[in-house]
């Protein structure tokens, strides 16, 4: 089964995400490779009420362990609830955050500290990818946001102008060599798995997963529903 990450964004309530995850529970699916990637304010109680589902955020800080910074969670505190995995740099939080690689890349070792495996998202905006630079902008995307160390990591190839969007990139194959070419110059390649996100859907789920070096998805609007993800799951 390939990985499945549900980035459920800022949706669900406390009554949908537990239907959700009962759901899941009982649909009989491989756990080990599936990710919930939740809103903060569900994540402890989720953990608390489903043994066996793994659990994201969906950012941590930049700081680590406690301080005065209101509104801040370190990485180190969604590991003391149990958390295993951490999306980091999604393309919303680079907007929103002004997240540079350089603090994408803070964030992934202070993850990677607090023994949660980050999952670094890179991609090009449609104007990146219209000046016919990308491939230089995302291995610049790489090298200053993935630690050069061999930790369980997973890189997500996100595409800004493809999240939300209906379209995907004809040229996953060849980005997919950029990304395990780096790894493998840096000698990191054995623990990183490589997803694609950006409209996945359960049209084209078969044919991207089908994709050379492709390990699995990440998922955004259709993951609200647990039906979806059975169905890609028994693909
Ligand atoms: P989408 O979002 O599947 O709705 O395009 C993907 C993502 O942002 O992770």
């Amino acid at each position: 089964m390939p990985l499945i990450i549900a980035n459920w964004k800022m949706h669900m309530n406390k009554e949908r995400a537990t239907d959700f995850c009962k759901k899941i529970l009982s649909s009989g699916v491989d756990l080990s490779k599936f990710i919930i990637a939740s809103p903060t304010p569900y994540l402890g109680l989720l953990i608390d009420a489903f043994d066996g589902i793994n659990f994201c955020a969906q950012d941590v800080s930049i700081f680590e362990g406690e301080g005065q910074y209101t509104g801040q969670f370190s990485s180190m505190m969604l590991s003391d609830i149990g958390i295993k995995y951490a999306i980091i740099g999604h393309n919303e939080t680079r907007n929103l955050s002004h997240d540079t690689n350089q603090i994408v890349h803070k964030k992934a070792i202070n993850c990677i500290n607090a023994g949660i495996v980050p999952i670094i998202c890179i991609g090009e905006s449609i104007r990146v990818r219209e000046s016919g630079n990308y491939k230089e902008f995302l291995l610049n995307q790489l090298v200053e946001s993935v630690p050069i160390l061999n930790n369980p990591m997973i890189i997500g190839y996100e595409p800004s102008w493809s999240i939300g969007t209906g379209l995907i990139p004809n040229d996953i194959i060849e980005i997919f060599e950029i990304i395990k070419s780096f790894l493998s110059k840096n000698l990191i390649v054995n623990n990183v798995s490589l997803v694609y996100g950006g409209s996945v859907n359960l049209n084209n789920v078969a044919q991207i997963l089908s994709i050379k070096n492709i390990d699995g998805v990440l998922i955004g609007k259709i993951s609200l529903d647990p039906n979806n993800l059975t169905k890609i799951a028994n693909i």
